[in-house]
């Protein structure tokens, strides 16, 4: 892993296995050189380009870092810009090359303007993901208008046009993937709700003639957790390109004298071995770079939550008498979710109020968590900070608190407001409330949740109110991280109506993600998939619980094996369940136990897929290769009976592995299991198998 600054203006980034280069053309401008498999530092140059004739010009053909509007380029920019005196346009040149603690810094400046930009890029060893992103200073008197800044543009090497994935979800289906073949224009993912929402993803994942196992893939993902844009372009010269940042619609910024903007990053890698190498990169390094360091290094603890069995009826008797059916199925931490505060005894009231309520806990919330604690768990508690209901104390007091236009009827969708998250009056309030809970309880996870997009954004203490998009997430961040400076045992999930906020801006925020609201298993199988293309499984809240939509109800058994493949919850009401219900869900509890290093830290191969092949057969392998988990489950065979080779992937050709299957020990090497497997027989309905695989 190194920098290299070469003498003619050429920079080489030199991760694990590849070469990410760029440069400076003899006119000064920025370019993009190369991204993929390491060449010969010496042979990379800015080669000279020109006008093609009148209507294609060389800033237009360009290969570039970072694109900017103006001049003779005419296609889409990442930088848009408003100087005092109206004009819009920017001409960046280059001016220096710094590289310090594996940053590479390249600055431009602007021929005449007082704007310098910073391109930055930051490598590890041990990996091939980069992260970019960029800094904006106004180094003037006066106010620059920001009114586009991405983060990075990436352009990708293939004249051949790249098959994009992204995804087209919504709320109980999120990460439901998209494929499109850009062949020309342009291919545009984007949120612009405030949150980056169930239905598109703030990333790409671009390859020609990839899968699993094998294949040339680019992806990229934002870390940011509000409006976001990527956009996908491949023009006349067959170049295809990725600008990624802040969505720039109703997008405004402005840049004081002195400030400098600081862009989101992109963390950004390049996979020569499929999707099935890139989620594997992605997971480590968002286990040992991106994750807060509280817990990133922490295995997750067995969680109940409540929200399924009990909704809003929530009190210490109910509470208390799952808590004890929990803690004897083993599990580790009790969430109680939505209900215990303000006169929340349903959807329509209570937000902002975060007082316990004194009919459901006349002796205090203390009683209820005495209670967990007895029963060895530790306890949890839900939070919607950033809304507040009409019907609500709060509301009653600060009307003005939320976003509002005084000339438009606010839309209260599921009955609620969003609070003006820019006033530092509504930042201190929801801080106060949430420190004063975890400083006078014994409160250790928080689940933030967040249950609708923003409308009618009206922030009248706003000069720009354009800013008030960034200006909430960055609250939102920084509220969490305050918290956690105050707190640093407490660990945050962050849930905005199941996966509504799980992207990389929340991951270096918050510990875990809830995943969805839609529990079923069945739609679980994809949709975990999807969600560990790019993410971390260790961040994949996956509960088990009552829901059971396909026609016929999968087992207990097959439910837990489903959800112990990411961090393991029970969330059904378990005062219902048999003594026969309880003792499965203990003794899969007791397995996950054993196994939950492997799926939290383990290299994931997906080898069969619940839909295309019928089974899904998942493969966690420990780094040192010496222990895995392997996952079986299908929900029904198209045949009665069914024999497949188990075909493994990821071990260690040369060690000796031993496990039990169907009641016959095996010994196998890696090389045996990978190259001639182990036949097994799914039959019917619900088929699961979990196996312990060790080396000798
Ligand atoms: C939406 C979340 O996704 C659920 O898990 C639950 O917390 C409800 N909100 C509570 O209102």
């Amino acid at each position: 892993m190194a920098i290299h600054i070469l003498g003619n203006n050429i920079f080489v980034l030199e991760t694990k296995n590849t070469h990410y280069v760029l440069g400076v053309d003899k006119y000064g401008y920025n370019r993009h050189i190369h991204w993929g498999k390491k060449c010969n530092i010496n042979d990379y140059e800015a080669k000279d380009i020109w006008d093609e004739n009148s209507n294609h010009t060389r800033l237009d053909m360009a290969k570039q870092e970072f694109t900017v509007f103006g001049g003779t380029m005419y296609r889409e920019s990442d930088l848009k810009v408003q100087f005092p005196d109206n004009c819009r346009e920017i001409d960046l040149l280059f001016v220096d090359a710094k590289a310090e603690n594996n940053i590479l810094t390249v600055t431009l400046k602007d021929k005449f303007y007082p704007l310098e930009i910073a391109l930055k890029y930051r490598i590890r060893d041990n990996d091939d993901i980069i992260s970019r992103w960029t800094e904006i200073k106004n180094t003037g008197n006066e106010n620059i208008t920001l009114d586009r800044a991405f983060s990075a543009e990436l352009t990708l090497p293939s004249v051949k046009p790249y098959t994009i994935k992204n995804t087209n979800g919504s709320w109980g289906g999120e990460y439901v993937e998209t494929e499109s073949t850009l062949e020309g224009g342009a291919l545009v993912f984007d949120s612009k709700r405030g949150t980056t929402g169930h239905n598109q993803s703030p990333y790409f994942i671009a390859y020609q003639n990839a899968d699993e196992k094998q294949g040339d893939v680019y992806f990229g993902t934002l870390a940011y957790s509000g409006n976001f844009k990527v956009l996908c372009t491949r023009d006349l010269f067959y170049t295809t390109r990725v600008s990624i940042g802040l969505n720039d619609f109703d997008f405004k910024h402005i840049l004081k004298s002195n400030e400098t903007f600081v862009t989101p990053m992109v963390f950004c890698g390049y996979s020569q071995a499929g999707f099935g190498e890139m989620s594997r990169q992605m997971n480590r390094f968002a286990i040992n770079h991106v994750l807060p360091k509280q817990f990133n290094d922490k295995v997750l603890p067995v969680l109940y939550n409540s929200w399924e069995a009990t909704e809003f009826d929530v009190n210490c008797k109910h509470q208390t008498a799952l808590a004890k059916l929990a803690a004897k199925m083993g599990v580790e931490l009790f969430v109680m979710d939505d209900g215990w505060f303000g006169e929340r005894n349903h959807d329509r009231a209570g937000l902002g109020d975060w007082f316990v309520n004194k009919k459901k806990f006349p002796k205090g919330i203390d009683e209820l968590i005495k209670n967990v604690n007895k029963l060895g768990m530790d306890f949890g508690l839900w939070f919607e900070p950033e809304m507040v209901n009409p019907d609500s104390d709060l509301y009653r007091k600060h009307p003005d608190w939320a976003y509002h236009y005084n000339t438009r009827e606010a839309h209260t969708l599921r009955h609620q407001l969003v609070l003006n998250m820019t006033r530092k009056d509504v930042q201190e309030y929801i801080f106060n409330c949430m420190d004063e809970m975890l400083t006078n309880h014994n409160i250790k996870y928080i689940k933030w949740d967040m249950n609708r997009p923003l409308s009618e954004t009206g922030a009248e203490n706003l000069d720009c109110p354009q800013e008030l998009w960034l200006r909430h997430t960055q609250a939102v961040y920084n509220i969490v991280d305050r918290l956690k400076e105050k707190h640093p045992d407490v660990a945050i999930e962050s849930c905005s109506s199941g996966g509504g906020r799980s992207d990389y801006g929340a991951l270096l925020h918050f510990d875990q993600v809830w995943t969805s609201d839609n529990t079923d298993s069945v739609d679980r199988m994809t949709m975990q998939k999807w969600f560990t293309y790019l993410r971390p499984t260790k961040v994949m809240r996956a509960w088990v619980t009552d829901i059971n939509w396909y026609n016929s109800p999968m087992s207990l058994d097959f439910r837990f094996n489903v959800a112990m493949q990411g961090s393991l919850g029970v969330g059904g009401n378990l005062t219902k369940y048999s003594r026969e219900d309880l003792e499965v869900g203990k003794k899969n509890v007791a397995l996950y136990k054993e196994i939950r290093h492997l799926v939290q830290f383990g290299d994931l191969y997906r080898i069969l897929d619940a839909q295309k092949d019928e089974i899904l057969f998942n493969l966690y392998v420990s780094e040192d290769k010496k222990e895995a988990v392997a996952f079986l489950a299908s929900v029904h065979t198209s045949f009665m009976k069914k024999e497949i080779p188990l075909l493994f992937e990821g071990l260690d050709d040369n060690k000796v592995y031993t496990f039990n299957l169907n009641n016959r020990d095996y010994e196998k090497t890696g090389a045996y299991l990978k190259n001639v497997g182990i036949p097994v027989t799914i039959r019917g309905m619900g088929y699961n198998k979990i196996i312990k695989i060790k080396a000798k």
